[in-house]
């Protein structure tokens, strides 16, 4: 305990960690009234904030966290907004430290939920409480208007939920943001929101790709058809950045902005941690999957120069050879961007949904497509249609099972299939539309090739199968005599 005064009135809330985006939430909710305590190891940090935006509303900047403690109305509730790892660790430990039993410590960052299972126990231990938040919507989401994902004890939601809500993006009135579950719930769906993420940009750089290298249309053309895309099914924020992102040209040669950008992704690491997850609960997330391999693929530059020297990519069909006017293949293009990406979210709810059994963590799917309606990176208005869907059918096996999702996908599986022929006779690679199709087809395959998996496990190590008429399991003496035996 310390014996510190309070230098003013008690602030609301505190902010812990006035980067980029701790900056812009501690602006988001001056804005909306709240008072803001600040502290950062890097006092700069703190009194740039205040010295450009203290005007926006009321700041109290602290110099060390027991000034901090002294500041905050009980329960304090601090927002850690610090790099996720050994940086978010120590901070929690400094603050559970400060602070006193019942009071609430926030992880804004993108944590792997298993370390907010983790530091959700510990800190319960101390008689403080702990909660994970994921948040997106970069450093404009942040400042006006996130959508927002916590996790963590019940109790603490009530307190901070008031908070949330008032700086949280409103799609028709409604905030962005809703309690997701307990301890890890939170930045598991934020993760996921970032697998999704990873998926459906990819597949717009697959739509551009061949837009551009396939059809050979200019990116300023290409901008204007994404803009078009952006009023129908596929509106979204991602498309209407992209739009953007074509229309840009260089400010040094004067070129299309994205011929001049190195193509090369970069990761942080969220995407993997969803493929990695879906890999652990079996769940075939391939569209995140294919996601993640293809920025890893964009990124080894040394490869991929020794293959083009050995493999010179001179021998392509030509565009004209597909029999398909630039016309009818942009809009091919559109559909079959539209059927992968519901591939992709539908993917992404299936793994929610197991990650949701495995750690009890009772997730309700129109949740998420409320949370994810605004504020952040995989907003798009088809989440509407998502809602009704589980709104119909809570239990509903997959999005692309519900009937108004079965239509649209009858209205698009030709161009889907058009377009992933095309790229392929193009030499063009475009994996996630690829990927999507084929796990849309493997989903509706009267047989698939697996049986010959099994018969080829039961070869080489008795592993056994299953019979299509009758139960039991078998073992067949491929080698021998041929003679089946019921095992169980
Ligand atoms: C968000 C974003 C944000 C960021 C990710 C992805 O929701 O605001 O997902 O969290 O873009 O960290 O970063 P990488 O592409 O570098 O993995």
């Amino acid at each position: 305990m310390n014996n510190q005064q309070p230098s003013q009135q008690l602030a609301d809330i505190a902010i812990v960690g006035v980067g980029v985006m701790g900056s812009s939430l501690a602006r988001n909710f001056a804005r909306n009234g709240y008072r803001v305590a600040l502290y950062d190891r890097r006092a700069e940090n703190v009194s740039k904030l205040i010295a450009e935006h203290g005007g926006e509303g009321e700041f109290v900047g602290c110099n060390d966290l027991q000034e901090l403690a002294v500041n905050l109305s009980k329960p304090r509730r601090a927002l850690l907004m610090v790099p996720a790892g050994t940086a978010t660790d120590a901070a929690i430990d400094d603050l559970v430290e400060a602070f006193d039993e019942g009071d609430i410590i926030i992880d804004g960052g993108n944590s792997l939920y298993t370390d907010t299972v983790r530091r959700e126990r510990a800190v319960a231990l101390t008689g403080r409480h702990f909660v994970g938040a994921g948040i997106s919507g970069g450093e404009e989401g942040a400042l006006t208007g996130p959508s927002i994902m916590p996790g963590g004890p019940q109790e603490s939601w009530e307190s901070i939920r008031p908070l949330l809500e008032s700086i949280a993006a409103k799609v028709d009135g409604a905030p962005c943001v809703r309690y997701i579950g307990a301890n890890g719930a939170g930045h598991f769906v934020k993760m996921v929101h970032n697998g999704i993420e990873y998926a459906d940009m990819q597949l717009i750089g697959e739509a551009y790709h061949l837009l551009r290298h396939g059809a050979g249309l200019e990116p300023s053309r290409i901008a204007k058809i994404f803009r078009e895309w952006n009023d129908g099914d596929l509106a979204s924020y991602l498309i209407g950045i992209t739009a953007d992102i074509l229309e840009a040209s260089d400010p040094d040669t004067g070129a299309p902005m994205i011929d001049v950008i190195h193509d090369a992704a970069g990761q942080k690491g969220t995407g993997r941690w969803t493929a990695k997850e879906a890999l652990d609960l079996g769940i075939p997330a391939t569209a995140i999957g294919e996601a993640v391999f293809a920025r890893a693929l964009s990124s080894s530059t040394e490869l991929r120069a020794a293959a083009l020297d050995h493999f010179p990519t001179g021998n392509l069909a030509d565009f004209a050879a597909l029999g398909i006017s630039v016309e009818e293949f942009i809009e091919h293009v559109r559909r079959a961007l539209y059927a992968s990406k519901l591939v992709a979210y539908a993917q992404g709810f299936d793994l929610i949904a197991a990650g949701s059994a495995e750690y009890n963590w009772n997730i309700n799917p129109r949740d998420l497509a409320a949370v994810w309606r605004g504020g952040c990176i995989i907003q798009a208005a088809f989440l509407d249609r998502i809602d009704n869907a589980y709104e119909k059918l809570p239990e509903l096996p997959s999005l692309l099972l519900d009937s108004y999702f079965t239509g649209e996908l009858d209205g698009l599986i030709d161009s889907w299939r058009t377009v992933a022929a095309s790229a392929i006779r193009l030499g063009l690679a475009a994996p996630v539309f690829s990927s999507s199709l084929s796990y849309y087809d493997s989903l509706c395959s009267k047989r698939l090739p697996a049986a010959l998996v099994q018969a080829q496990r039961d070869y080489f190590g008795a592993h056994t199968y299953r019979r299509v008429d009758s139960d039991g399991v078998f073992h067949l003496d491929w080698t021998g005599d041929k003679s089946q035996e019921q095992k169980r």
